[in-house]
């Protein structure tokens, strides 16, 4: 009997202008757009085996060992079954083909860092199963058209089919066909930027990113201005600033959108809460570290980030990194896990996938 199985693995992504906020909570279509930087190092990767069988009893999913209930309709459901269905219609086209659609899947997912802690597990997470799956069903897709069905996992899991600056367009389709991720422009574009990950606690978040964003819809009034207004504007001069490679202009309108992202939180009610002292201490380091390169050349250094966590994402130009390190260490002696520097990007790779 033939072993059909595939192992892919996908990376995390931070995003610069934030998702928070769904229009359709089933289809998981977003408020606003959004764009992201794909972290590529193997520290912060989900790597997920799909395996094909007919004698499995039905499809079971493992993550970091533990098996996960794939409740009928929810996220992990809807994207095996949109998988399957992308297989059942290759066999159509191709009689010969082996009949995988009809088989129950085992999938195993491990991720290589905290989950739920702010550090985009999920997005990985889905990013890694829908690759897996499309190698082991040997699908055609593009990352664009898998990139709709992660999205149905997890909103952000669409960005991380790709590496480099990627955004997901919000789209307008009622069916959600147009809510898709784009590359902006790819990792070798400006592979100088680093990030840097500053692990503030690697807890699991007291609101998740799913209950909080749909708690800020129904009771946010900033919302709409930011959705509204204040996105679409700053969707455009990120995307330029990319392109440009122009790191001061990106600089400030990523931690412009961290900011509104915490605000819109604040403005929620009840108020949610992500950040903690050590977060906003760092952001005044990094605050008094760009006011001095400003005053000397005109120009930010350094940008930090926040996701639905206190961990704070700064991302620099290569020749700023062990600078920021020293200011870091210096300001934070305790800091236990203060990560080395990684280099970015990474593409999700569809590798491994062979049908015998
Ligand atoms: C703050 O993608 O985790 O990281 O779609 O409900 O699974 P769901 O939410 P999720 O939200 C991520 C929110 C964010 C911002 C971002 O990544 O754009």
């Amino acid at each position: 009997m033939p072993i059909y199985q595939a192992t892919t693995s996908a990376p995390v992504n931070i995003a610069c202008i934030k998702y928070w906020g769904k229009r359709d909570t089933k289809l998981i279509l977003p408020t606003n757009s959004s764009l992201s930087v794909t972290l590529d190092q193997d520290h912060l990767r989900a790597t997920t085996t799909s395996r094909a069988d007919p004698s499995f009893e039905k499809d079971t999913l493992w993550l970091n060992g533990k098996e996960e209930v794939i409740a009928d309709g929810g996220r992990l459901a809807t994207c095996i079954r949109e998988m399957k269905y992308l297989r059942s219609q290759l066999e159509q086209q191709k009689p010969d083909a082996p009949k995988l659609s009809t088989f129950p899947v085992h999938i195993c997912s491990f991720n290589n860092f905290p989950t739920a802690a702010g550090l985009a597990s999920s997005a990985a997470g889905f990013a890694a199963l829908v690759a897996s799956l499309a190698a082991l069903y040997e699908l055609p897709a593009t990352p664009s058209e898998l990139s709709r069905i992660a999205r149905q996992g997890s909103g952000s899991a669409c960005r991380s089919l790709f590496g480099g600056f990627v955004a997901w367009e919000m789209g307008s389709a009622p069916d959600g066909s147009d809510s898709l991720a784009i590359e902006i422009a790819p990792r070798e574009h400006w592979p100088d930027i680093h990030a840097l990950i500053c692990v503030v606690s690697d807890d699991k978040k007291g609101t998740s990113s799913t209950s909080g964003m749909q708690r800020t819809v129904e009771t946010s009034p900033l919302l709409q201005h930011r959705i509204g207004t204040v996105v679409p504007a700053r969707m455009k001069a990120i995307s330029d600033a990319i392109r440009a490679r122009d790191f001061d202009t990106f600089a400030s309108l990523t931690m412009q959108d961290s900011n509104q992202f915490h605000a819109v939180c604040l403005d929620t009610d009840p108020p949610i809460f992500y950040m903690n002292d050590v977060s906003r201490a760092i952001i005044a380091v990094i605050t008094e570290y760009n006011r001095i390169a400003l005053e000397t050349t005109g120009k930010r250094k350094a940008a930090y980030t926040y996701d639905a966590g206190p961990n704070a994402v700064i991302y620099t130009p290569k020749e700023n990194v062990r600078e920021i390190v020293e200011l870091i260490v210096r300001y934070f002696p305790q800091a236990e896990k203060f990560k080395d520097p990684f280099s970015l990007f990474g593409v999700a790779g569809v590798g491994e996938g062979k049908l015998p």
